[in-house]
């Protein structure tokens, strides 16, 4: 079988003295769709906030395309191709619905406008929207971004 796309070896991850997540290893590969399941407090959000360099393990690791992803911060490991997709509106609530838009194209460089007219085809009601900050709009409104 080929490498792994994903590897997560062994992590141990700690929020201060609570130690969330214990010795945890799993692969992805190609073409696969991978599912955490836990119960609430579980550590599926600091497992993925870990694979996302947004936390660091005390011990084991995470690499992706064979490349520890250790050393590397988080939005250089968004421009490898390793992105998360949150739960729930989390919008930036200060910025344009446009704004917005063009943060989740960050690793796509200035050429989006035909993206954008696909999304705004998509829904219209964001294209009336796009200069409005995204906090105001209503939280159905909201969830049409991320939906
Ligand atoms: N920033 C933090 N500071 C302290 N403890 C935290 C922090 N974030 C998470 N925890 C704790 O770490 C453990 C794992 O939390 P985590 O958010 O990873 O769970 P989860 O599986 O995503 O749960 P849920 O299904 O409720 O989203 C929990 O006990 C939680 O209280
Ligand atoms: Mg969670």
């Amino acid at each position: 079988m080929s490498e792994p796309v994903l590897k997560v070896e062994n992590i141990n991850v700690y929020h201060g003295s609570i130690h969330a997540i214990k010795g945890i290893s799993f692969e992805v590969y190609e073409g696969e769709i991978v599912t955490l399941i836990g119960a609430n407090g579980a550590g599926k959000s600091t497992t993925l906030n870990t694979v996302s360099g947004l936390l660091h393990p005390a011990t084991g690791s995470v690499s992706f395309l064979g490349e520890s992803l250790a050393k590397i911060p988080p939005h250089k490991i968004v421009e490898r191709g390793l992105a998360q997709v949150p739960e729930g509106r989390r919008v930036f609530a200060q910025m344009t619905v446009q704004e917005n838009l063009e943060m989740g194209a960050y690793t796509q460089g200035d050429d989006i406008e035909g993206d954008l007219e696909k999304v705004y085809g998509l829904f219209p009601r964001l294209k009336e929207r796009m200069r409005q900050t995204a906090g105001t709009l209503s939280g159905g409104e909201q969830r049409l971004k991320t939906a």
